[in-house]
């Protein structure tokens, strides 16, 4: 069996982290970088850090519009695929590289693998959710994390080649041991902090939320660490919002690689996030985690009691945190994602 993997940003760098080793027992995989993310925090300390095989392919494709980016993708992998002519090819998530690889492969007839599938915010002007939809409709594989995810799905009449396996990530929390020389690092100890990332262009492209989370993270009742993400730090620069960053209390540094961030989530007393894995994360790990969306895909974590959907706005996140009460229940049992996707691979189309 020979499979191409197609991965491109930080969440599906940690992802084929997990499945790519297990995967290479029993097949050749062909990994294929876009080059979406290529900052050295976003992608280098992933490889080397997770000890992710170099990639066969590099498109080097970077930062562009939605379409522009896109569309390089597309025109790159074209060639790839019709020359290594895989049996699969996989795709994790719903970024940019994820839509591109669904519909690469899609148009040459090789049959799509979606890690994460079914997954939906149902809201259309998030990029993302536009990946997600249309990747599920061209994939021949839909790998669901949750039952909510095949529901979804089921819902959009996609019932073939569904399989609900589990979440990668939390095959690789549980691996992942504590970093207690980075916390000294910090000067930082258990429970003395909340960490905060902010990323998703709803919130960041709009200087108003962007001021708003800002100012809502600089009166916490906890210092905040926040490392930053690039996009971010761009239009706080764009914005002219820096002095938020300087304000008592919040500690901004570069993104972290993963063992650092899941250390960083472990003791924290709170995590502040819109981002999908890092509420995920936190959640697993049983940190009281503010979800700052105004929806999210994983709403079993809502409705679990894991965590709060605060919204985007000031007066809203200082509301749910002033809340504060805490009783998530018991987690639910873990599925074994990686063997269920390996040998349903293996069973084929
Ligand atoms: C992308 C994904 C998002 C995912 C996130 C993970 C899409 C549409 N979005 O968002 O779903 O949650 O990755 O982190 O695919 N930039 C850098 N260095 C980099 C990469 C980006 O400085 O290495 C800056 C550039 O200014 C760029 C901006 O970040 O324009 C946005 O990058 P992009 O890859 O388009 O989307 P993300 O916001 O990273
Ligand atoms: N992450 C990391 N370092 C950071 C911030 C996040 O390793 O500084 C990890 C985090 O633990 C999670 C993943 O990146 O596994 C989430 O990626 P991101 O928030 O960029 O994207 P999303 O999950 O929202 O698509």
């Amino acid at each position: 069996m020979k499979i191409a993997t197609v991965i491109g940003g930080r969440p599906q760098y940690i992802k084929a982290a997990v499945l790519s080793p297990r995967l290479r027992t029993c097949a050749r995989e062909v990994l294929i970088d876009t080059g979406q993310h290529y900052d050295e925090f976003l992608s280098r300390v992933f490889y080397e850090g997770l000890q992710i095989p170099l990639p066969d392919y590099h498109l080097q494709v970077g930062s562009a519009t939605h379409g522009v980016q896109t569309g390089h993708m597309l025109a790159a992998l074209d060639p790839i695929l019709q020359q290594e002519h895989p049996d699969w090819v996989i795709v994790y998530g719903d970024t940019n590289s994820t839509l591109a690889g669904a519909i690469a492969a899609s148009k040459l007839n090789i049959p799509v693998a979606h890690i994460e599938a079914g997954l939906r915010s149902f809201n259309r002007k998030m990029p993302e959710e536009i990946n997600r939809v249309v990747t599920d409709h061209v994939s021949s594989k839909l790998y669901c994390p949750n039952q909510e995810a095949v529901n979804n799905l089921t819902r959009e009449g996609i019932t073939q080649g569904v399989k609900l396996v589990g979440d990668l990530m939390d095959v690789l929390i549980d691996q992942t041991p504590d970093d207690r020389e980075f916390l000294d690092r910090l000067s930082l100890w258990g429970k003395s902090y909340a960490l905060a990332t902010v990323h998703r262009a709803e919130t960041t492209d709009d200087k108003e939320l962007l001021q708003g989370v800002l100012q809502a993270f600089a009166e916490l009742p906890w210092p905040v660490v926040i490392p930053l993400h690039p996009r971010t730090r761009s239009r706080i620069e764009e914005f002219s919002l820096e002095s938020w960053l300087s304000r008592e209390g919040i500690y901004v540094i570069e993104p972290v690689g993963y063992r650092e961030m899941i250390t960083l989530e472990r003791h924290a007393q709170a995590v502040l996030t819109d981002s999908g894995g890092v509420q995920r994360e936190a959640c697993h790990l049983g940190v009281p985690t503010y979800i700052l969306r105004n929806e999210t895909e994983w709403t079993e974590l809502v409705v679990r009691g894991q965590a709060v959907l605060t919204g985007v706005r000031y007066e809203d996140i200082i509301a749910a945190i002033g809340q504060g009460h805490w009783d998530p229940g018991p987690r639910p049992e873990d599925l074994d994602p990686v063997n269920c996707i390996i040998k349903d691979l293996q069973r084929g189309n």
